[in-house]
């Protein structure tokens, strides 16, 4: 039989398309989404995508009682964790939401997981744990920095209380992938990132600008010590970051304790380049202006994607030109998001 897999965050931006990749691959999945910043249209779309659907289970991670019935009545095999808040102003402003969703949330839902014998997870980290390294790429063996947000912390305070979670008790498998920049739609133009208000990340901006729902990008900066002055990040397309997942998985089956993998490209592009690569995708021109520095932003951040590579079998595989016109298909057939 099919191993069943509970997907936390299944209806958001990198849950859905994941969700997707594994009914794809043949397993069974189990979604649990409180819909704060999820849409449950984005799992008809997966079912329509898959010919299968996923269960979804409408709820929240801090829960506990709903987390003993769900383990109860489903034979879960691994949980994916994506649930959590994301924004990083949003974290500066109301630090406590934050802290209690994703580092709160993610105790109950280990407590919930250790009473129900389940004990493979994977954790949705994110390059930010790094904090400001002093030399790129950035790989694994770095050690963790200080994340300028609470948002960032609270994705760091989750890694360590993992770690001991996991050294307390060796049947805990884990897995903390670090996200670089994750952008990108699914190519049938069905699925993709569906902000709620006016986007904080680039990508989701700037196909506001070119559809005329926003006047002009503010670029944050055009004097860091970086090829051109702008931020340099390592945008991964999110269909490919949904397949580093499957693999994790995979990897995870034959190794113990806790695994800590990059997920990024390995290659970082500026701003600059990437209004360039977006104007060229859309056709249409992106106003932009230069403005001051973003407090909190870092010049440049891009990943050493050999670990990867090496223990899971797994390399982005959609570059640049992909990663536009993806966005764009999605943003130009979905101009209002999902919509609900
Ligand atoms: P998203 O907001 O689209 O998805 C998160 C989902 O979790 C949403 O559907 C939301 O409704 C749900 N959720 C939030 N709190 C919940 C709770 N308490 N109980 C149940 N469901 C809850 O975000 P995303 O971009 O898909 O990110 C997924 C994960 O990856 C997050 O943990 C995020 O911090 C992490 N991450 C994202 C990025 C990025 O740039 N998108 C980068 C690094 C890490
Ligand atoms: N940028 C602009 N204008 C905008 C938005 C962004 O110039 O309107 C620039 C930023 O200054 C940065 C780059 O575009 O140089 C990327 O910015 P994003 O906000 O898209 O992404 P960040 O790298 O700042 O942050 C992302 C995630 C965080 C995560 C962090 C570290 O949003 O959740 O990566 O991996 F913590």
């Amino acid at each position: 039989m099919a191993d069943t897999i509970l997907v936390t965050g299944g209806a958001g931006y990198i849950g859905s398309h994941t969700t997707l990749a594994l009914l794809e691959a043949g397993y069974e999945v189990v979604v649990l989404d409180n819909l704060h910043n999820g849409s449950s249209t984005s799992l008809d779309r997966v079912a329509r995508l898959a010919g299968k659907p996923a269960t979804f289970i409408k709820g929240d991670i801090r829960d506990r009682a709903l987390l003993d019935e769900l383990f109860a009545s489903h034979s879960i095999s691994a949980v994916l964790h994506f649930a959590g808040l994301k924004a990083v102003g949003e974290s500066v402003r109301e630090p406590l939401r934050y802290y209690e969703n994703n580092v709160s949330g993610t105790v109950t839902l280990c407590q919930a997981m250790a009473h129900a014998g389940v004990f493979r997870l994977v954790f949705s980290s994110s390059a930010t744990v790094y904090g400001e390294p002093s030399q790129m790429p950035i790989s694994e063996t770095f050690p963790t920095g200080v994340p300028t947000n609470p948002y960032g912390r609270s994705k760091l305070m989750v890694e360590e209380l993992l770690k001991d979670l996991a050294a307390s008790e060796p049947r805990w498998n884990i897995a903390l992938l670090r996200y670089f920049n994750p952008v990108g739609a699914h190519a049938s133009g069905l699925l993709g990132e569906n902000p709620n208000g006016t986007p904080n990340n680039l990508l989701p901006y700037m196909s506001q600008v070119a559809v005329g729902k926003l006047e002009k990008l503010s670029v944050y900066g055009a004097d860091y010590p970086t090829v051109d002055g702008t931020g340099v990040r390592d945008y991964i397309h999110v269909v490919d970051l949904a397949d580093g997942h499957l693999k994790a998985l995979q990897a995870m089956a034959t190794r113990d304790g806790v695994n800590v993998w990059n997920l990024g490209t390995g290659i970082g592009y500026s701003v600059l380049q990437m209004i360039q690569a977006f104007e060229l995708a859309s056709g249409r021109p992106l106003p932009y202006q230069l403005v001051a520095r973003r407090p909190g932003d870092i010049a440049e951040c891009w990943s050493d994607a050999s670990l990867a590579a090496k223990e899971l079998g797994w390399k982005a595989q959609r570059g640049l030109a992909e990663m536009m016109a993806d966005t764009w298909r999605w943003q130009s057939a979905n101009p209002l998001g999902y919509a609900d």
